[in-house]
């Protein structure tokens, strides 16, 4: 199964893409995703969750949404109030890659515990417990060969924790603190612990 979808729709979910100034970049972003829609078993993507534990009830689509939204604000501010320079291709085709792996870590899973929202019941998939998280957005941007595909596949790499890489660019610090910042506020509509609780100092 996959999902039957098409570029105009995939600019209503996410107008954003059209901010991107790099035609290439662009039409790359979005062909990454109609590939994903085709390699996905949802049939939906407004059915595919964010996560599967206090976020389960969040939407896949609904998250990116929001990432891409507040590492953009943030980004306003930052150059308005504080002179930084955001390199605005690099930092919305990150966003709107960073999950792209997303639609084949979880599967529909009928009979399964209700998400609480308007997320149908879903499972982890082998693809999900056996590939490290951002991997296959690297994978991607690599074998569709965007234009600056390995700046790209660096922030993508690094918004996440699995990774034991870090990232030293401001793009990469608005995609981490956005996708944080997203994320609580499922975790905590879902009543859990946000990431914020969970920050210990280093020894
Ligand atoms: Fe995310």
């Amino acid at each position: 199964m996959a999902i039957q979808t098409n570029a105009e729709e995939f600019r209503q979910f996410f107008p954003e893409v059209d901010l991107i100034q790099d035609a290439s970049l662009r039409q790359g972003v979005i062909d990454i995703w109609m590939e994903l829609a085709a390699e996905t078993s949802w049939e939906r993507f407004e059915d595919i969750p964010k996560n599967l534990t206090h976020e389960k009830h969040m939407t896949l689509i609904g998250h990116i949404s929001g990432v891409t939204k507040q590492a953009i604000s943030m980004a306003d501010i930052s150059e308005k109030l504080h002179g930084v320079t955001v390199d605005r291709d690099l930092l919305i085709a990150a966003c709107l890659l960073h999950d792209i792996s997303k639609p084949l870590e979880s599967e529909h899973d009928p009979g399964g515990p209700p998400s609480g929202g308007s997320v149908p019941p879903a499972k982890k998939t082998e693809f999900g417990a056996k590939i490290q998280h951002g991997v296959y957005g690297a994978h991607k941007i690599w074998a569709k060969n965007l234009p600056r595909a390995t700046e790209i596949a660096h922030l993508v790499i690094t918004h996440t924790r699995a990774s034991n890489t870090r990232s030293m660019s401001y793009e990469a610090a608005l995609l981490f603190y956005a996708d944080w910042a997203d994320s609580d506020a499922g975790i905590v509509k879902g009543g859990g612990a946000p990431f914020a609780a969970k920050w210990v100092e280093e020894k």
